[in-house]
């Protein structure tokens, strides 16, 4: 079975340069945060290894070569999904492979070690759960307020120098935050962040304030994760599915704007009727008209042919507008609601669960 996917590439897969990177990565990237041990982490209805990595598989098939994973994925058991699948059905020079790392947790802050040593360590976890020498793009999962921007720029800086990382990501974070970060990482000719991976979909728009326009101006590659919100721009209603039922995350993010976003999916639902194709390939085809790659996940083998047939999908102005005329402005949700000094210090629901973290 080994490299077999990729020698029989199949579907009109698009690629793209990562901004200014020298990442050739496909226009849909696959996210793999429903990829894990649903036994051991965040989420309960996250995908045994088989069935991942029947998906993993698939996604290949159809061109797919951008993956995005997190160390805090089910207790590093998404990373070692994705990269046991990775080294039976690709070559490494062939994929673009992202992770995450997260803050510093108290514990870390009071034994003394310093945001480079984090970095340092997280780094070493992930590589050793994806079982690869480096990651092509090493992203902030999210702001750390209780760790010095200079040692984490310079702790990234570091893993760069090492060939651990190749380019570094943000996610999760106000605009004016990445725009500081870089300044920084100029001044001391640090490496920069070419990414930023924010939350965005037709029902969750908030990005396009100022992030937009700081990657636009900065050509940094914006990707977009929860692209379908969690599934709710790919199901009719009343369709429902074991995640729309357990994932209490994402019901906290969307369930309280559920009935002014229910114009829009809606639309989405009637435009895909119109154009005779699924809800999936047209919330995704206005993405693509927005983003460098949406995240997409997929727990079943028809989600990640959908979300590749996209890229075929062109939508006319007046789509475009159709979908766009009733969105109203959201709150902050998710993670991006915690983006506080106070909330930094909070309890959360992430967390590098029981993996044993290299160095400590
Ligand atoms: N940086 C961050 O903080 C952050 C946060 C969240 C996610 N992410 C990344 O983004 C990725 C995607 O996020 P996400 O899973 O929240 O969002 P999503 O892509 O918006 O939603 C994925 C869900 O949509 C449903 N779906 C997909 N295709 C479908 C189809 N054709 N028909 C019906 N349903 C379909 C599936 O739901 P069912 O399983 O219910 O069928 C699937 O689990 C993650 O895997 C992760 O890599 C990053």
């Amino acid at each position: 079975m080994k490299r077999a996917a990729i020698a029989k590439m199949e579907g009109g897969m698009r690629y793209t340069k990562l901004g200014k990177s020298d990442l050739t990565v496909s226009r849909i990237c696959m996210g793999c945060m429903g990829f894990g041990d649903p036994h051991n982490g965040q989420h309960s209805w996250t995908l045994d290894e088989e069935h991942s990595r029947e998906i993993i598989r698939r996604g290949l098939e159809l061109g797919v070569n951008f993956f995005d994973t997190a160390v805090g994925y089910q207790s590093g058991t998404s990373e070692q999904y994705l990269g046991r699948a990775l080294r039976d059905f690709a070559k490494r020079e062939d994929v673009a492979v992202a992770t995450k790392f997260l803050p510093r947790t108290q514990g870390e802050i009071a034994a003394g070690i310093t945001g480079q040593q984090h970095i340092q360590n997280m780094i070493d976890t992930s590589l050793r759960n994806l079982g690869l020498d480096y990651v092509d793009l090493y992203i902030y999962h999210m702001w750390d307020y209780e760790t010095p921007l200079y040692d984490i720029m310079d702790g990234l800086n570091r893993i760069v120098q090492a060939g651990k990382v190749r380019y570094i990501g943000i996610s999760n974070c106000f605009a004016y935050q990445l725009a500081k970060a870089n300044a920084l990482a100029e001044k001391e000719g640090f490496a920069k962040f070419v990414s930023a991976q924010v939350h965005y979909s037709l029902i969750f728009r908030e990005e396009e304030r100022e992030m937009a326009k700081l990657c636009a101006e900065d050509n940094i590659a914006m990707t977009s994760y929860s692209p379908l919100a969690g599934g709710r721009l790919s199901k009719h209603p009343g369709e429902t599915s074991k995640r729309l039922r357990e994932d209490s995350y994402a019901k906290f993010k969307y369930d309280a704007t559920a009935r002014q976003d229910g114009i829009i999916i809606d639309r989405v639902a009637r435009l895909a009727e119109r154009r005779g194709v699924s809800m999936t390939e047209v919330s995704l085809a206005w993405l693509l008209t927005k983003v460098t790659a949406p995240v997409v996940g997929a727990t079943k083998l028809h989600h990640i042919e959908g979300a590749a047939k996209a890229v075929e999908l062109a939508l006319t102005p007046e789509d475009i507008d159709y979908l766009e005329e009733p969105y109203v402005p959201h709150k902050p949700v998710g993670v991006m609601a915690q983006n506080t000094p106070a909330a930094s210090k909070e309890q959360h629901v992430w967390g590098t669960g029981n993996q044993k973290i290299q160095g400590q």
